[in-house]
């Protein structure tokens, strides 16, 4: 029989969390002896959860809101990617009994983003709707996979200012020319006709606020891939309105499986069986979560 490990993720609520379950399948599915737990940490006591995995030898957790960036200040080592998004989704307990961060999430989201629409990225002009941690995680992954025009428009201005000269740094520090914009969240709706790649980071539109779209897609080029981050619902009103516009459509669904495919990579070293995977979510979700 192999070796039972422990693994699970951190976050604050978590009740809602389906990671336990999409891993709990694969483990499974593979015919693993690990287990996957949800445990619901408070900011508060952070701290003491990143030290308990090591005391209690958990092997590796994922991290969600809100703990993806404070929790930095408590690892031994964080992966290059992950320390130039500035925030951790996946901590590993080494051999060596250090504790290791990495971000699957822009990853992810580039994973799947290419599997479903084949997108071009040196040709993508990408408009960014919100500039939190998840939308500079999904920024920097395109620019490291050819995109060279960003815009951002969020509702904090300042936000949206700070996140582009992050992402200006990032170029700079990689040798890479491109252009990176800011627009006023209001303007966004007129503007979508000048890009091809359309990005909702932020939450507008998540269950149960299911009746609001992040911007009204007035104006669309007929090659238009609008993708949405929120997954549940699977299909948003955003999305909807996109198809209907004649636009292609990138469910957020996706970069969720495929953040968690990676994470399970590194947890088992293993192929992560993403059919399965997204087959018991699908499920859950059906169920309603
Ligand atoms: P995450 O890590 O999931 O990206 P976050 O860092 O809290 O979460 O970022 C949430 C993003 O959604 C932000 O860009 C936020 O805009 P502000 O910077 O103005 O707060 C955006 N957001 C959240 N709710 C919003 C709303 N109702 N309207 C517009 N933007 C919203």
């Amino acid at each position: 029989m192999t070796e039972s490990k422990l693994f699970g993720i951190i976050a604050h609520p978590v009740h809602h969390s389906l990671s336990p379950v999409m891993h709990n399948a694969a483990f499974a599915e593979l015919g693993l002896h690990h287990y996957y737990h949800a445990f619901d940490v408070q900011p508060l006591h952070l701290k003491a959860a990143i030290e308990a995995m090591k005391n209690l030898g958990i092997a590796g957790v994922n991290v969600s809101i809100p703990h993806k960036e404070k929790v930095i200040q408590y690892l031994d080592e964080i992966d290059d990617e992950a320390k130039a998004i500035g925030a951790v989704n996946t901590i590993l307990l080494q051999e060596d009994g250090r504790l290791k961060g990495y971000n699957t999430d822009g990853a992810g989201y580039l994973q799947s983003l290419v599997a479903e629409t084949e997108i071009n990225l040196p040709q993508t002009k990408a408009l960014l709707l919100g500039a939190g941690g998840a939308s500079k995680g999904i920024a920097v992954y395109l620019i490291k996979h050819g995109c060279r025009e960003i815009t951002i428009a969020n509702r904090t201005r300042n936000k949206a200012e700070e996140l582009s000269i992050q992402l200006e740094e990032y170029m700079n520090d990689h040798g890479i020319v491109g252009k990176i914009a800011c627009i006023e969240w209001k303007e966004a709706s007129s503007s979508s006709i000048n890009f091809n790649l359309i990005v909702n980071t932020t939450p507008i539109g998540m269950w149960p606020n299911i009746e609001i779209v992040p911007i009204h897609l007035d104006h669309l080029e007929s090659n238009t891939i609008v993708s949405d981050i929120v997954y549940n619902p699977l299909q948003t009103l955003f999305l909807a309105q996109a198809e209907q516009k004649g636009a292609r459509i990138h469910q957020g669904l996706e970069m969720f499986i495929y953040q968690g495919a990676l994470a399970f990579e590194y947890f088992t070293g293993e192929k992560a069986p993403v059919d399965r995977m997204r087959e018991v979510v699908l499920e859950r979700l059906k169920q309603g979560g």
